[in-house]
């Protein structure tokens, strides 16, 4: 096969291949043999910025079930994506050192976005969840520095972290000529969860009241940030990060304003607001989930309580931007736009009071409960202004129906 075209094309087609807007150009920059495999480093140099995707490949007898993990023929077989097999899959999770011998099976978990999921089976019973980063990026992928973090301080909102592995690649970028980042994290597997979103869905459309969930998730966030801010690096919010803040407020506003007419209109406003948060008393800086929504929080079924994962912050952002301290209010801002979200895609008759009510709930919980962070009521309306501000972009440009959304949520901050 002609390795090169035949991956590139493959790639191409991928959920996770992160150039849909651009013809990509790809090289291979890295392939190293792995047990059970060869993993390929694979650079699209096309695009705004170059990007470099982990992409193991296996030789296969015959085609797998799944024919779209196939990449072409070579001698002798079939060239896979090497997720999708056992022995390679395996073979990782006996890297980073977790006992294999009970491990009796491994399927990619459907629906994949943005990485590729690997469930273990030990003894017929799902029991590890194995994260494969796609794209990579010097540094530690913030989802293994946080969740160890937090899993070693024994929180019980995050699922144990079982164990990661890095790798070095060439980089002319770096003054050392090497890269050295995280190809894939591992964790328990939390049998039987749903995540936040697809039960409050539920409960707006069947007008259930959501606010006992709403207070567990407050309490989950704050317990979260205690542990992060008690383990992790925190600094004093400095004159230097206000103004990057301010810069990354205003930019995001402009953006939006070129963009949406609706938000031109307001954005003397808004601007307004973002002033006055940068003269509020701010807290500490400290590591945060950074992307927080009712998507990234699961609930597990026997004990009714949550378990907070994908830590990886905002998927838009630089990586390096990703990994420095933040503000712990911009984690309360981004759930209190998801239970908006929620109630306008579940409608119902009462969709704002049940909106109203669980937003007063979770932030009243998490003032309340242990680790949390002091809420200035400005600072975090100004944060959820700007979450408000990025989902106008993002809906003016891929779900213009959806405008109405964020600008509801943009009136009310205002308000
Ligand atoms: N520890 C876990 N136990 C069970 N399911 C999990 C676990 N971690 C993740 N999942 C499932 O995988 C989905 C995606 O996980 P996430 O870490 O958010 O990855 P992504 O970067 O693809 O969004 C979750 O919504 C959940 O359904
Ligand atoms: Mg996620």
């Amino acid at each position: 096969m002609r390795l090169t075209e035949d991956l590139g094309a493959w790639v191409a087609r991928q959920r996770w291949y992160a150039g849909k807007s651009h013809e990509p150009q790809f090289r291979i920059l890295d392939a190293r043999p792995v047990v059970g495999a060869t993993r390929y480093l694979l650079m699209d140099d096309a695009g705004s910025r170059p990007t470099l995707y982990q992409v193991p490949l296996a030789l296969a007898a015959s085609p797998p079930a799944m024919t779209d993990a196939v990449i072409g023929e070579a001698e002798g077989g079939y060239v896979i994506d090497a997720a999708r097999d056992p022995a390679f899959a395996t073979g990782m999770l006996a890297e980073m050192g977790v006992d294999v011998r009970r491990v009796t099976g491994a399927r990619v978990l459907a629906g994949e976005q943005s990485n590729t999921s690997i469930v273990f089976e030990e003894d017929r019973h799902p029991t590890i969840i194995l994260k494969l980063f796609r794209a990579l990026h010097h540094g530690e992928n913030p989802d293994v520095t946080v969740q160890r973090a937090l899993s070693g301080a024994g929180s019980p909102f995050v699922p144990r972290f079982l164990g990661s592995i890095d790798a070095e690649w060439p980089d002319v970028g770096q003054e050392s000529g090497v890269s050295r980042g995280t190809l894939c994290f591992a964790q328990e597997f939390l049998p039987g969860v749903r995540d936040g979103w697809a039960v409050a869905l539920d409960a707006v459309r069947e007008g259930r009241d959501f606010t006992s969930a709403a207070r567990d998730l407050g309490a989950a966030v704050a317990g979260v940030h205690g542990a992060l801010a008690a383990t992790l690096e925190t600094v004093d919010a400095g004159a230097g990060d206000v103004s990057a803040t301010a810069t990354a407020w205003r930019r995001r506003l402009t953006i939006a304003a070129s963009e949406v007419p609706a938000v031109a209109y307001r954005s003397d406003a808004i601007d307004a607001i973002y002033r006055a948060a940068l003269e509020r008393p701010w807290p500490r800086l400290q590591r945060i989930h950074g992307d927080l929504h009712l998507g990234q929080v699961l609930a597990v079924p026997d004990d009714g309580g949550w378990r907070i994962v994908d830590f990886e912050g905002e998927p838009l952002r630089p990586m390096t931007e990703r990994a420095i301290p933040d503000l712990p209010p911009r984690d309360v801002a981004g759930m209190l736009r998801s239970f908006d979200y929620a109630s306008a895609v579940g409608g119902g008759p009462d969709a704002a009071e049940w909106a109203t009510a669980c937003r007063d709930s979770f932030v009243d919980a998490y003032v309340r409960s242990p680790g949390s962070v002091a809420l200035d009521p400005v600072l975090l309306n100004a944060l959820v202004l700007d979450k408000a501000v990025y989902e106008s972009i993002y809906e003016a440009r891929n779900r213009p129906d959806w405008l109405p959304v964020p600008l509801a949520g943009i009136d009310a901050a205002l308000r």
